[in-house]
């Protein structure tokens, strides 16, 4: 009979030629359909199973063990007499190809699950099950035994009829199970293998060394060179004790590690770090003063307070008294630019037998800078002081802070905290570099300071300074540092002998007069190089030949037209033009102040980047000249539906300060009472409504400035008196000064009698 009693299988599939046992009573039935089944639902195909045992079970049930023999589709059911779930079936027992067809596939099937069999661990009986099965069909049934495949894929298997067709679907699947257990194996050996591997490692390692030192070969390894190296370099011994923990570090981890190689950039600049080297020092001052006269022309006051420097150091160091707090006060030297203080820091160093180093602070804004980033940064460097010292090589050396003027400070931190420490002589033998972070001395170092100004360095660091100015150098002082120095240096860089050139004052002093203008020397050379330039050109082409002597025409001809006006007869020729002189970063310099007026409602415009100080100096001015127009002789209705403006140029330069106070109340009264300013006149003073006049700084620089204009008079205030003392005897020689209380002594002075009739 075609009608087979139903079992159903749930969620399980059951393939020919595999054994099954189900509990359940199948009457006499010699043969049952299994049915797989999932949420009740059956599938459109299930196997044949022929009973090979029943069993009776203790208590009232039954169990059979039933063997698949083939497929087969269902078709209608129905009910037999005794209330048994009976189904249609059609019998669909497998097809195989001749086996040439699918050979190839089963060759790969095997072999796919070989592999698994492999990575499971089979012990070889599931192997050889496998490979007693015969035929393709049978062959691909045997994935329903894997343990990784679904039901559903079970299902699509068991459904799949033709016998090639599921060889394919059993290969694909039991490939992508190979993959997957790969994967699975090879990510669970890198976990292990990462933290075995380390282990391993680092036995390995301890028994090379081991085989090593027996060997007597203890070169060969990275780990044994920095051993060496640590061992060698006379580290105190907390940075000694730092290092080797930190070598340990690296050798446990290997050189593979990544984060080896920072270990070994640590211990690289704990290295360079000159832990115990220093160059003799050499406190003697007449050694010193005689080194800082060779390198130096003029500077006596800077060259004598060196040496006055150097001098008490030797005595506090010959007579034990360590440094302390009151002690410490750092060599700074303010002055503007080409005035020598780099080059008197240099001089310092071989003055006292020391390596120098000069370390720029010109915007510096992070505190890092000075003192590193912490080791956790990615690409973190030491600061500025460990590499000073890794380049001077020593731990005495001079480390000169050029432009500490110029440091600032904002959201990263104030560099000058920093610097404190560091000059602070209470805390600088521990400073603590937050890269090396280990203790740090630097109580050896000698720090000179370098600035333009004065304002603007930060106060407490400015405290603790003991300032040398330079203030400019007058011609004369300019011809001689030429002579001796600039001149040589310029006539060897051009490949020129001494005595191939020469040369008189009275040229050098051309070239200061009127292709210079500057407090220092730096222009000076550049000119000087481009004549000795030209000089060599000619030499070398044999169009003049040697000893060549330079003379006014050469140098007209090598620098062309003069390059400075002495512009103070032009700019006063018209009322309303006064000049001033004022200290800018650069040096003393004149400056011009305008004054016009045009009709509009009695204002004040003022132009030129003026800061608020010097704007007040201007209203203090004109309510000076407005409340004193009678005795000033200036029509009382002059200002009547018109303003007065001010303008300092040049206009793109930011100015400040009171010092041009005086020059102002000049300009607006030489306006309204249109006599001329004396072309020849410079001058500087603060003023006050009551029209009294104040002291005022940097004197010295500002009559260099006024002379090297070539304006023969200054205006000083009289408080300012003592301070003309400063100014070199040639140059006072040349000028003449008049000291003043009032701004009526001032206008006297400065304003020509004579009235200019030309209107406005
Ligand atoms: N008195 C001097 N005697 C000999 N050479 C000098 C003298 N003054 C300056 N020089 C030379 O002038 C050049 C410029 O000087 P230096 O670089 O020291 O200037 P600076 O004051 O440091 O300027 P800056 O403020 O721009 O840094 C150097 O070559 C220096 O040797
Ligand atoms: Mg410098």
């Amino acid at each position: 009979m075609n009608r087979l009693r139903i079992i159903p299988m749930d969620d399980a599939v059951v393939f020919p030629g595999m054994p099954v046992t189900v509990t359940a009573d199948i009457g006499d039935d010699e043969r049952v359909l299994l049915v797989p089944r999932h949420n009740n639902v059956y599938a459109t195909a299930g196997v044949v199973a022929e009973v090979s045992e029943r069993v009776r079970m203790a208590g009232r049930g039954f169990a059979v063990t039933l063997m698949g023999v083939h497929r087969a589709t269902l078709g209608g059911a129905a009910e037999d007499k005794d209330g048994v779930l009976r189904v249609d079936h059609e019998a669909r027992p497998d097809q195989n190809p001749p086996a040439i067809q699918t050979r190839d596939l089963e060759r790969e099937y095997r072999a796919i699950v070989d592999e698994i069999l492999e990575l499971r661990g089979d012990d070889g009986r599931i192997r050889a099950f496998v490979r007693s099965i015969a035929g393709a069909g049978a062959l691909a049934d045997t994935a329903g035994y894997s343990p990784d495949l679904n039901y559903s894929q079970k299902l699509q298997l068991l459904e799949t009829f033709d016998v090639v067709e599921r060889l394919k679907l059993a290969l694909q699947l039991q490939r992508d199970r190979l993959a997957e257990l790969q994967v699975r194996k090879r990510i669970r050996e890198d976990v292990e293998d990462g933290a075995q591997k380390q282990q391993r490692e680092y036995f390995l390692r301890r028994q090379m060394d081991a085989i090593r030192k027996e060997l007597g070969e203890t070169d060969g390894s990275v780990a044994e060179e920095y051993r060496q190296k640590i061992a060698a370099a006379g580290m105190p011994d907390a940075v000694r004790q730092q290092a080797e923990r930190e070598l340990e570090r690296f050798e446990r981890m290997g050189e593979a590690n990544a984060e080896s190689s920072m270990i070994r950039a640590y211990l690289d600049w704990l290295l360079a770090v000159p832990w115990s080297k220093r160059s003799e020092d050499r406190l003697d001052p007449v050694h010193a003063a005689g080194v800082l006269d060779a390198d130096h022309e003029g500077l006596e006051d800077v060259k004598r307070r060196i040496t006055e420097y150097l001098a008490v150091r030797k005595l506090r160091a010959e007579r034990g008294m360590t440094e302390n707090r009151k002690s410490g006060v750092i060599l700074t030297l303010i002055g503007p630019p080409g005035t020598g203080k780099t080059s008197i820091g240099e001089s310092i160093a071989r003055a006292t037998g020391r390596q120098f180093v000069r370390m720029s602070l010109g915007g510096v804004r992070d505190e890092a800078e000075i003192r590193g980033h912490r080791r956790t940064y990615i690409g973190a460097l030491p600061g500025r002081l460990v590499r000073a010292l890794r380049d001077a090589g020593t731990m005495n050396p001079v480390i000169m802070l050029d432009e500490v003027d110029k440091i600032g400070a904002d959201w990263r931190g104030d560099p000058s905290a920093a610097l404190l420490e560091v000059l602070d002589p209470a805390q600088n033998h521990a400073f603590r570099d937050h890269y090396l972070d280990v203790e740090l001395d630097l109580s050896q170092v000698l720090f000179v300071a370098t600035a333009n100004v004065a304002d603007t360095i930060p106060p407490a660091l400015f405290d603790r300074m003991e300032v040398i100015r330079f203030d400019g150098y007058t011609t004369e002082e300019k011809v001689a540092i030429a002579r001796r120095h600039l001149w040589p240096r310029q006539v060897e860089r051009n490949g020129l002998r001494i005595d191939e050139v020469t040369t008189t004052d009275a040229v050098l002093r051309l070239v200061v007069s009127d292709y210079t203008r500057e407090a220092g020397v730096r222009q000076l050379e550049r000119e000087l190089g481009k004549l000795l330039r030209k000089t060599a050109t000619r030499i070398a082409s044999g169009e003049a030949p040697a000893p060549v002597s330079i003379d006014e025409a050469a140098v007209r001809d090598a620098l062309g037209r003069a390059k400075v006006f002495h512009e103070a007869a032009v700019r006063t020729v018209v009322p309303g033009v006064a000049t001033g002189l004022a200290v800018t970063g650069v040096g003393g310099d004149v400056l011009f102040v305008e004054a016009a007026d045009m009709p509009g409602r009695g204002g004040l415009v003022l132009t030129g980047q003026l800061g608020d100080v010097m704007k007040e100096s201007a209203r203090i001015a004109l309510t000076y000249v407005k409340s004193h127009a009678k005795e000033l002789g200036i029509d009382e209705h002059a200002l009547d539906g018109r303003e007065v403006h001010v303008h300092v140029p040049a206009g793109a330069i930011p100015k400040d300060g009171p010092s041009a106070g005086i020059t102002m109340v000049t300009a607006i009264a030489s306006l309204l009472t249109r006599r001329p300013v004396k072309s020849t006149i410079g001058m500087t003073g603060e003023v006050t409504l009551q029209g009294r006049v104040l002291p005022i700084g940097g004197l010295k620089q500002k009559v260099l400035a006024a002379h090297a204009a070539g304006l023969t008079e200054v205006v000083v205030p009289e408080r300012n008196e003592a301070d003309l003392d400063d100014v070199p005897a040639d140059v006072r020689e040349h000028m003449r000064f008049h000291i003043v209380g009032t701004v009526d002594q001032v206008l006297e002075l400065a304003l020509e009698s004579r009235e200019l009739a030309v209107a406005a």
